[in-house]
This record gives structure tokens, C-alpha cells and sequence, in this order.
């Protein structure tokens, strides 16, 4: 199976009023001038969703969200559903994102049931999963990140646009990064839990690393093998260092 076509993906988090469309507005801008090889997509706090949607109409920018409540409507206050964000112009959502699962709970029943409702409202999922650095020491890391592949998937996503993020929780916004090697073990491993989930499926989505992404780490992230993009948090804020990201991509 041919690989999967790149994703570079910015992770805005809870950052980001009206005036940060225009980071967003230079993106569009500037993939409609050089296309990039790998798909792009600006993850954005809902407030500006359809902000971004309606500034990048015409681009191939891809906009999502970073969250979603399983159902499609209901009695819960604060929450956002899939066909909502959908229904403000978000075509992707991030989902499980470690910080979800560490400040909220969420676990890899609550991902699984999530990434059905994006599939259902028409949402791209990533999923993402990731170690502790106590979890690192311990030399649990693949069972663990395995582990919530084998949670966090469900069969429905066999034969869906989906993307595995792999996001060590120690390595996101603390500047430190695994070794090479290390990567390539974690999704070298991720591939196969993908396989074992989906069966062959599980070859079709990229898996996207996470955690430190800079414009000058990319390049060499981006190479290393089963590495199929990035999950960008700080870096792509600004429109100029998520671009070098993306051209890192080629
Ligand atoms: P940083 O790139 O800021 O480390 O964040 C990574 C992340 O959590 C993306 O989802």
C-alpha cells in the first residue's frame, strides 16, 4: 500500500483571538501560491472555526477543531458536538489529545467513542496517544502507546480518513524531543497496533508525531521512518514558523 499522503497539522489549543485569523489568512495564502506535498490543516479553538473557515474558503488550509462531545446534541453544557463543529466549517478534529486525557479524564473508551461521532458528523479524526515520562522510565512505552491504539480505535475507522497522532507527554511544550531512534521504535510499533486494530486498514493513515515540532527539527522528525507528519503545538501559532514546518515536509 503506497504511503499516505502527509499531514502537517497545527494544534492552536486555547490560544488565539480574532486577530489570530490572520495567521491562518497567510497560511492559505501562501499554499495557494506553492502548493505543499503534504495536506495542511490549522486546528483552532472553536470561537474561531468558522472564522477560519470562511478566511481560508478557497485554499486547500484544512480547518478543525480539538475536541468534540460524543453526542450529536444534548444536555451538556459547555460542550461542542461533532456536527457542530462540522456545521461551523471544520472538516478534522483532534481528539484525545494528552492534555484531555491528563486535565479531563478522557479515556481511551471515551476517545473510541468520540472518533465515532467525528466519522459520523463527517470529521477527520486524530487520534492522539503518548506516554508519561514515568511511564517512559519504567520502560512501559509501547505498551502503553499500543495499548491506547487498541482503546482508542474503533473498527469503524477502517476504510475512513483518520490520522494517529504519537505525542510524548514530556516532550510537548518543554523544548525536548526523543532521540530519533526512539520515534522510529514508537511508530514502527504504532503501525503494527494500527494493523492488529484495523487490519490492513491500519496502513492507510498517517501517523503524525508530536511534542517539540520546530522549524528546525522538522526535516529530520519528518524523514525518520513511519513518521507520517506532525502535530504542531507552539510552532504553529505563527504563520511563519508553521510554514517552514510544512515546506520541511517538502
Ligand atoms: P508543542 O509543539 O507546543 O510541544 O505541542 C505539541 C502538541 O501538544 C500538539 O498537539
Amino acid at each position: 500500500m503506497a504511503a499516505p499522503r502527509p499531514l502537517i497539522a497545527g494544534n492552536w489549543k486555547m490560544f488565539g483571538l480574532g486577530g489570530a485569523v490572520d495567521e491562518a489568512r497567510q497560511v492559505a495564502a501562501a499554499l495557494l501560491v506553492k502548493p505543499a506535498k503534504a495536506r495542511v490543516a490549522i486546528c483552532a479553538p472553536s470561537t474561531l472555526v468558522e472564522r477560519l473557515a470562511r478566511a481560508v474558503e478557497g485554499s486547500s488550509l484544512i480547518v478543525g477543531g480539538q475536541d468534540i462531545h460524543a453526542e450529536p446534541s444534548g444536555a451538556y453544557t459547555g460542550d461542542i458536538s461533532a456536527e457542530m463543529l462540522a456545521d461551523a466549517g471544520a472538516k478534522m478534529v483532534i481528539l484525545a489529545h494528552s492534555e484531555r486525557r491528563s486535565v479531563y479524564g478522557e479515556t481511551d473508551a471515551v476517545a473510541a467513542a468520540k472518533a465515532k461521532a467525528a466519522l459520523r458528523a463527517g470529521l477527520e479524526p486524530i487520534v492522539c496517544v503518548g506516554e508519561t515520562l514515568a511511564e517512559r522510565q519504567a520502560g512501559r512505552t509501547l505498551e502503553v502507546i499500543c495499548g491506547q491504539v487498541k482503546g482508542s480505535l474503533p473498527q469503524e475507522l477502517a476504510g475512513r480518513a483518520f490520522a494517529l497522532a504519537y505525542e510524548p507527554v514530556w516532550a510537548i511544550g518543554t523544548g525536548l524531543t526523543p532521540t530519533l531512534a526512539q520515534i522510529e521504535e514508537a511508530h514502527v510499533a504504532l503501525r503494527q497496533a494500527m494493523v492488529d486494530a484495523l487490519g490492513e486498514a491500519g496502513r492507510a493513515a498517517p501517523i503524525l508525531y508530536g511534542g517539540s515540532v520546530k522549524p528546525d527539527n522538522a526535516a529530520e522528525i519528518l524523514q525518520v521512518r513511519d513518521v507520517g507528519g506532525a502535530l504542531v503545538g507552539g510552532a504553529s501559532l505563527k504563520a511563519e514558523d508553521f510554514l517552514k514546518i510544512v515546506r520541511a515536509a517538502g
